[in-house]
C-alpha cells in the first residue's frame, strides 16, 4: 500500500438503544430531582440498551452504516479499533465480535480502553496508520453500554451516563481535507477519581465484592470537574497552535459531552462563540467513548458539518486521559 497524504473520516453511523431514561424516571429511584439534574449537568434523558442488547450488536449496526455511507465493503476493511469501557466480556475483545459480525477479512481487530477519550485515542492511530501506508480502510468504533455498569442506588454516578454506539470509517482524503493535528495524554495519579473497583486482577470477582457493589462505576466528580476543564483548555490550545489554526477560524467545536458546565467554562477559556459548539448531552447524557462519534455523526447527517468545515474536538475521561484533535471535513 502506497503513503497517504491525509486521513480523513469517510463516514460515520450510530446506533442508540430506543428506551429513554429521563431525569423524572430517575427521580422514582434514587433521591435527585430533574432540577438538580439540569443545572448542575445540563442532562434532561440519555438511553438505556433493552437487556437483550450488548456491545457488539450495536457495533456490527453502527459499523454497517458508516461502512455504507463511506462507500466502502467490509471486507475492504484492513483494521477495527472499538474503544470500549463496557464490552461484552473480558474475553475476548469485542472487537473480535465486530470482525465477524460484519463480515471483514481476518483483520487485526482490538479493544482499546481510554474511556471518554477512546474515540480520539483510536482516530490518532488510524490516521498513523493510513498515513504510514499500513492500512488504507480502517474502522474506529466509539462503544459504550455503561448503564450495565452503574449503580442506580448511586445519585452521583447513575444520573450522568447514557448507552450509545458511533462508528467512523477512516481512510486516505485529498488535503486539505483530513485530520491536521492530534494530541492525547494519560496521567495515572488520578486514577482513582473514577473506576470500576472490582472485576479485575486487584479484586476479582467474589459474593463480597458484588454485595459490596463494587462492580459499578465509583467517581470523585468535583475534583475530575477542575482537572477536566484546565486539562480540555490546555490540549485544545496546543493542537490549533501546532496545526496554525486560530481559535476565529474554527467552524465547530465538539467537546466531550461530560457535563454542560465543564462545555462551557472550556469554551469560555477558549474565547469560542456559543453557535459554535455542539451540545447533545441533554439528550444523550455521558456515552463516554460514543460521545464524539455521536456528535459527529448527528452532524454530519443534519448538515452542521460540512465539506471544507474546520471542526476541534476534545476529550476528557478516566485513567486520566485527555486528548484533542483537529480535522478539515
Ligand atoms: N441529585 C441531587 N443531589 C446530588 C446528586 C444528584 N444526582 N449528585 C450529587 N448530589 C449532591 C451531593 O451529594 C452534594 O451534596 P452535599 O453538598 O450535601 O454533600 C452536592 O450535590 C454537590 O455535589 P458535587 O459532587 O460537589 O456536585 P457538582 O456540582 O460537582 O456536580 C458532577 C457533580 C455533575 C458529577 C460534576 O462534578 C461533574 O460533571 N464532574 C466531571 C465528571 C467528568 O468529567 N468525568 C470524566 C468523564 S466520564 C468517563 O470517563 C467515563
Amino acid at each position: 500500500m502506497s503513503q497517504a497524504t491525509a486521513a480523513g473520516i469517510l463516514g460515520t453511523g450510530s446506533a442508540l438503544p430506543d428506551k429513554v431514561i429521563t431525569n423524572f424516571d430517575l427521580e422514582k429511584m434514587v433521591d435527585t430531582s430533574d432540577q438538580w439534574i439540569t443545572e448542575r449537568t445540563g442532562i434532561k434523558e440519555r438511553r438505556q440498551a433493552a437487556p437483550c442488547d450488548y456491545t457488539s450488536a450495536l457495533c456490527i449496526r453502527a459499523g454497517r452504516e458508516a461502512l455504507k455511507r463511506a462507500g466502502v465493503e467490509p471486507r475492504e476493511l484492513d483494521m477495527i479499533i472499538c474503544s470500549t469501557i463496557s464490552p461484552d466480556m473480558p474475553l475476548p475483545a469485542t472487537a473480535a465480535f465486530i470482525q465477524h459480525g460484519l463480515g471483514a477479512r481476518n483483520i487485526w481487530s482490538f479493544d482499546l480502553a481510554a474511556a471518554c477519550s477512546g474515540f480520539l485515542f483510536g482516530m490518532t492511530l488510524a490516521d498513523q496508520f493510513i498515513r504510514s501506508g499500513r492500512t488504507r480502510y480502517v474502522l474506529v468504533v466509539g462503544a459504550e453500554l455503561l448503564s450495565r455498569f452503574l449503580d442506580y442506588q448511586d445519585r452521583s454516578t447513575c444520573v450522568l451516563f447514557g448507552d450509545g454506539v458511533a462508528a467512523g470509517v477512516f481512510g486516505p482524503v485529498s488535503p486539505p481535507a483530513g485530520i491536521l493535528a492530534t494530541e492525547m495524554h494519560t496521567d495515572g495519579q488520578y486514577a482513582g477519581h473514577l473506576y470500576i473497583p472490582a472485576g479485575g486482577t486487584v479484586r476479582p470477582a467474589t459474593c463480597e465484592t458484588v454485595k459490596a457493589r463494587q462492580h459499578y462505576i465509583k467517581m470523585k466528580g468535583n475534583e475530575l470537574f477542575k482537572v477536566a476543564v484546565r486539562s480540555l483548555e490546555d490540549v485544545s490550545r496546543r493542537v490549533l497552535e501546532s496545526a496554525g489554526i486560530t481559535v476565529d477560524q474554527l467552524d465547530l467545536f465538539i467537546p466531550h459531552q461530560a457535563n454542560q458546565r465543564i462545555t462551557d467554562a472550556v469554551r469560555e477559556r477558549l474565547g469560542l462563540k456559543p453557535d459554535k459548539v455542539f451540545s447533545n448531552i441533554d439528550r444523550i447524557g455521558n456515552t463516554s467513548s460514543a460521545s464524539i462519534p455521536l456528535c459527529l455523526d448527528e452532524c454530519a447527517r443534519s448538515g452542521r458539518l460540512k465539506k471544507g468545515d474546520l471542526v476541534l474536538m476534545s476529550a476528557f475521561g478516566a485513567g486520566v486521559t485527555w486528548g484533542a484533535a483537529l480535522m478539515r471535513w
